[in-house]
């Protein structure tokens, strides 16, 4: 892959001489040229900027000396090239951009400073070659250049032959949708903190389930938007439930419980049978927690210790939504609240309830006993890995 950067401060990239990425210059896996943008000015002063039309604080890169630049790096046919801008008021920067970066031939970067460079070098370069305006987070820089050296690490290192460990990059965070899990190496014990006793079991069905709990405990905590991208779309929110929840609560709970009467011919379910008063006093029993998307109500599930036991219960998903994923985020977020006395998961279900045995057994979940009852129910249970 080339990579060329257009900059008024080349020194800001000597980095990209050091470490992986200098090892894959020396190997040829990369052609990196830095471009001083002086070189295309042609006045005594090898000015760069200028004050903004319209008025305004701040200078503005002027679109002679880019516009030069990048006529002589694109050429008349810029097939394969993206020109990647890096501003502040850019699309996010993430890893699914660096993967599709990462299969370009060449990437141009052109190094913002100041208020920004004068619109019309990209609305020019457009018609060329593809430009992709980035941003690498939400908080304003100096300039493009450090933005620019992120971007090249993040995707030079998906080109293949350039990690020595390929697996690596599968398990790292944002590569499964997810954090990644905490690590940890030798000494098993080290200042009274000890590895958690999963990881030197040797089992690794259950190293990998650990690691994956973890996962998702984190990303549930840190990064709750990550999780519902396939469950659900539009602005969400997941929070503990108060007690002005309680009526749609309620709404929620008899229009789901229907279906599971339904399916398990058995109208005497007790979810059926509460009021708003049994609803709102379980509130303060229980730990619940409810999604809301766009303001509206649309699922809800419940947590409570019982000995060393984490009983979770009402999983509930507005019927509308159900087959979205909303179900396997609400699942995941309960496991992960569980507290740290818990050692295992249970939950009910109704014996012909297939959509939820389906759902609650992906998730490790094993039916331990079925009840006494028209609609069984069927208890399930989980062992919570490393505990
Ligand atoms: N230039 C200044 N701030 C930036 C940011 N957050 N991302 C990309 N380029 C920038």
């Amino acid at each position: 892959m080339r990579l060329d950067y257009l900059t008024i401060f080349p020194d800001y990239l000597a980095p990209l001489q050091l470490s992986l990425p200098g090892k894959a210059v020396a190997s040829g896996l990369l052609d990196v040229h830095v471009h001083d943008l002086r070189r295309w000015t042609h006045d005594r002063h090898r000015t760069v900027d200028d004050t903004p039309y319209g008025g305004g604080a701040g200078m503005v890169l002027k679109p002679e000396p880019f516009g030069e630049a990048l006529d002589e790096l694109l050429g008349d046919g810029a097939e394969g090239v993206t020109v990647v801008v890096t501003t502040p008021s850019g699309e996010p920067f993430t890893q699914e951009l660096a993967r599709e970066l990462a299969t370009r031939d060449r990437l141009v970067f052109a190094c913002g400073r100041y208020e920004g460079i004068d619109q019309r070098v990209l609305d020019h370069a457009r018609t060329t070659a593809e430009v992709r305006e980035v941003s690498i987070g939400d908080y304003v820089l100096n300039g493009g250049e450090v933005a620019a050296l992120a971007i090249t690490e993040a995707v030079v290192r998906l080109l293949p032959g350039f990690m020595g460990n390929a697996q690596s990059l599968v398990e790292e965070s944002h590569e499964g949708g997810l954090l990644e899990h905490p690590v940890y190496t030798k000494p098993a014990s080290w200042r009274g903190h000890e590895v958690p006793p999963v990881l030197l079991s040797g089992d690794h069905g259950a190293i990998a389930r650990w690691r994956r709990d973890q996962a998702v405990r984190r990303t549930v905590e840190r990064r709750p938007d990550l999780l519902p991208a396939s469950a659900v779309t539009g602005d969400w929110t997941i929070e503990r439930a108060v007690r002005a929840d309680a009526a749609e609560i309620l709404t929620l709970q008899l229009a789901c419980w229907v279906r599971e009467a339904i399916a398990n011919d058995d109208l005497s379910i007790p979810p059926l049978h509460e009021d708003l008063e049994t609803v709102t006093a379980s509130l303060a029993d229980w730990d619940t927690s409810v999604v809301r998307v766009g303001g509206r109500l649309v699922g809800s599930v419940r947590g409570r210790l019982d000995g060393d036991v984490w009983d979770i219960g009402r999983l509930m998903v507005a019927p509308d939504l159900r087959g979205r994923g909303l179900g396997r985020l609400l699942l995941e977020h309960v496991q992960a609240a569980a507290p740290a006395g818990a050692a295992t998961y249970r939950l009910f279900t109704g014996k012909d309830s297939a959509d939820n045995l389906r759902m609650y057994k992906k998730a490790g979940f094993r039916v331990r006993e079925v009840l006494d009852g028209r609609s069984g129910p069927a208890v399930l249970t989980k062992r919570i890995s490393g505990r």
